[in-house]
């Protein structure tokens, strides 16, 4: 996170990881802003707003700042000190930190690259001990973007309730998948808690509209656990993300127009130096995580920096260091140069 905050910009810019942002002058219908409100455990018309994008009920739902609070107040409220928790690799990197944070016992299971970064439920199995009290993935898959089929999910899910464990799957990236979009995973059964926002594929950060999607008794906990971080949130932000519901269809649209002719130019581009699956061969989402060929990663991505004025987000944060994760969904000029600058340095090699 400090890494993107402090070095990820640069004038062709592809180590995003959501769409571009979406300009408050773009909503259809201006909303009327009040500075407080009737906001103590979620402001009903919010709640209510979520829980029908979700198709749960509003008991289920918990506001909270962004994914990133989201996730911490998931962890928070399921571990203990000492609990061990089990991480996919490669993982959003906050995630393995929240649960160190949180004094867990962070063990890991691989989704291979040589699998093209599946979701396999036989390398959970092999991971759980009776002390596994959670399991973490993103479905999406940061920085993949592979999609794991609710059929898999399911048996992830079987695993988690025969020993009493909790299933933490964050969405932020889901709402991707432009056609068919898959439901989330909370539906699969009660050991499933579920976090996004509207963060990575509508472009609204600003607004850190994020929840969770957990069991009612397990909600009022975090909701609980919330008193010590959050009190209340900013009420701007929620007649704001209450207006951005009423539009979400129209920003959503907005932003898959840019990341389809983002994937377009990708896919135009083949990147014949990376190799590696599944590479930019993904259908949905707004990374990809292609391998570098046979290079001095830490050099040539200097060298994309101050020659080609281009970034990209170093595999060494997923902890997959011959990897680069390239984003979609900005700007498609931006991109397609950045992308043909890219694909300089590699031919150029080091
Ligand atoms: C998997 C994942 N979860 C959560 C976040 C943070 O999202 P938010 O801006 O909603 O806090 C990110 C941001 O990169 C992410 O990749």
């Amino acid at each position: 996170m400090h890494w993107a905050k402090t070095q990820s910009r640069a004038r062709f810019n592809l180590a995003t990881s959501g769409v571009g942002s979406f300009p408050l002058a773009e909503l259809p219908v201006q909303p009327a802003l009040e500075i407080n409100g009737d906001s103590t455990y979620g402001y009903a018309p919010l709640q209510q707003a979520i829980a029908r994008k979700c198709g749960v009920d509003p008991d289920c739902v918990v506001a909270a700042a962004g994914t990133s609070m989201a996730n911490h107040l998931a962890m928070a409220a399921v571990i203990d000190p000492g609990d061990e928790v089990l991480i996919e690799r490669p993982a959003y990197e906050l995630l393995v930190s929240a649960a160190l944070f949180l004094g867990a016992e962070v063990k890991r299971f691989a989704r291979a690259a040589e699998a093209g970064f599946a979701l396999d439920p036989a390398a959970i199995r092999r991971a759980l001990t009776p002390k596994t009290k959670l399991i973490v993935l993103t479905n999406l898959h940061n920085p993949s973007s592979v999609l794991t089929p609710d059929a898999v999910l399911r048996a992830v899910g079987d695993l988690a309730r025969s020993i009493g464990a909790h299933v933490l799957v964050d969405e932020v990236y889901l709402d991707a998948v432009y056609q068919n979009t898959p439901r989330t995973a909370y539906h699969l059964g009660p050991e499933f808690i579920v976090t996004n926002s509207l963060t990575k594929v509508y472009g609204l950060s600003g607004l850190r509209c994020g929840w969770i999607l957990a069991q009612p008794d397990l909600a009022r906990a975090m909701w609980r656990l919330n008193d010590l971080f959050g009190s209340i949130p900013a009420h701007p932000a929620e007649l704001l993300s209450v207006a951005a519901f009423e539009h979400l269809d129209f920003i959503r649209a907005r932003a898959r127009t840019v990341v389809e002719a983002d994937r377009a130019v990708l896919r135009g581009a083949g990147l014949q130096a990376c190799a590696g699956p599944p590479g930019p061969a993904v259908p949905w989402g707004t990374t990809v995580f292609p391998k570098l060929p046979n290079v001095d990663v830490d050099a040539f991505l200097a060298r994309l920096r101050t020659e080609y004025e281009t970034t990209v987000v170093p595999g060494r944060f997923f902890e997959m260091p011959d990897h680069i994760r390239i984003g979609m969904g900005v700007n498609t000029e931006m991109f397609s140069e950045g992308l043909r600058r890219l694909g300089l340095a590699l031919d150029g090699g080091l």
